[in-house]
């Protein structure tokens, strides 16, 4: 079996729930603390050994690659005023890993947009990994993922145990246990994206992480638009599952979901409070708000 060293990150999507901060902004832009969210994920992707990074982007997103480049006379202008520190900073943004992106020209879905990187991923297994959302976890969950792959030789999903109603909001897998010392690992035995709570499989959702074989491309291909009228990846990951297993894996740390505002706003806070930079003076500030 092949290394894993690609990873692929759809950032087509409008933004829409985060107007007027979206309107000429990518939301994959919108800080936490001081870096893009889209940086939080490029550095999962970096600190789990994966080398190769391709967005998926759409008109009005060229912010996303800009920040990733290398601006010569910014650092130029840095050097100059004798400002080491945050030149070093763009530095390392431009030397994190290497980056290429594609278009996906119409926006027909989560399937559609991992479909397009077909000509990127070639014949390898690949990480895709959803920018809205950010994992805080020791070790990064595409590290996770990748040690079952490198065990299992198969596909396999992050999820997550979420409360009844919220699985409308979701890919929702139903399993079976492999048996596996952890109670982590399971087998898939179907999908359905975003089932309402009573014709739910499971309280297990997918979380914007997938370990996946080239495979799914074959599959994705033959996959009529679902949910929404779009192509949805669980719909291809359903047909996958017809040729070959596939896992997933209640994997460790917490997840927040960077696409709501208030998920964003705990994100934003937990971040803050693990900065040295500013954690102390953040603390006292909220302890001595008046709630
Ligand atoms: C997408 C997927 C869904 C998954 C979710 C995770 O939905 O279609 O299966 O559970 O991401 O965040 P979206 O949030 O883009 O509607």
């Amino acid at each position: 079996m092949k290394r894993v060293r690609k990873a692929v990150i759809p950032a087509a999507g409008l933004g829409t729930r985060f107007l007027p901060a979206t309107k000429a902004i990518p939301k994959e832009m919108l800080p936490i603390v001081d870096k893009p969210i889209i940086q939080y994920v490029v550095e999962e992707a970096v600190q789990s050994g994966l080398e190769d990074v391709c967005f998926v982007t759409s008109q009005g997103k060229s912010a996303i690659e800009d920040h990733f480049d290398y601006d010569y006379q910014f650092a130029t202008v840095l050097a100059e005023q004798g400002k080491t520190e945050l030149l070093q900073i763009v530095r390392e943004i431009s030397q994190m890993i290497v980056i290429s992106s594609m278009r996906q020209k119409k926006p027909m879905g989560l399937g559609h947009a991992v479909l397009v990187t077909e000509p990127f991923v070639g014949d390898e297994p690949f990480g895709v990994f959803l920018g809205d959302d950010i994992i805080a976890s020791k070790k990064p969950v595409m590290r996770q993922l990748l040690e079952i792959f490198l065990e299992r030789q198969a596909s396999v999903l992050a999820v997550l145990e979420v409360p009844g109603e919220a699985v409308s909001r979701y890919g929702v897998v139903s399993v079976e246990p492999t048996g596996d010392s952890q109670g982590r690992l399971f087998r898939i035995t179907d999908l359905v994206e975003k089932p309402s709570p009573d014709q739910a499989p499971s309280n297990l959702a997918i979380i914007g992480r997938y370990l996946l074989t080239p495979r799914v491309f074959p599959a994705l291909q033959n996959t009529p638009p679902g949910k929404g009228g779009e192509i949805q990846l669980t719909d291809g990951l359903r047909r996958l599952l017809t040729k070959e297993p596939v896992y997933a894996y209640r994997f460790e740390g917490t997840r927040y979901d960077a696409g709501n505002k208030l998920e964003y706003l705990k994100a934003t806070v937990e971040f803050a409070l693990q900065r040295d930079d500013v954690a102390d003076a953040f603390r006292s500030y909220l302890q001595q708000l008046e709630l």
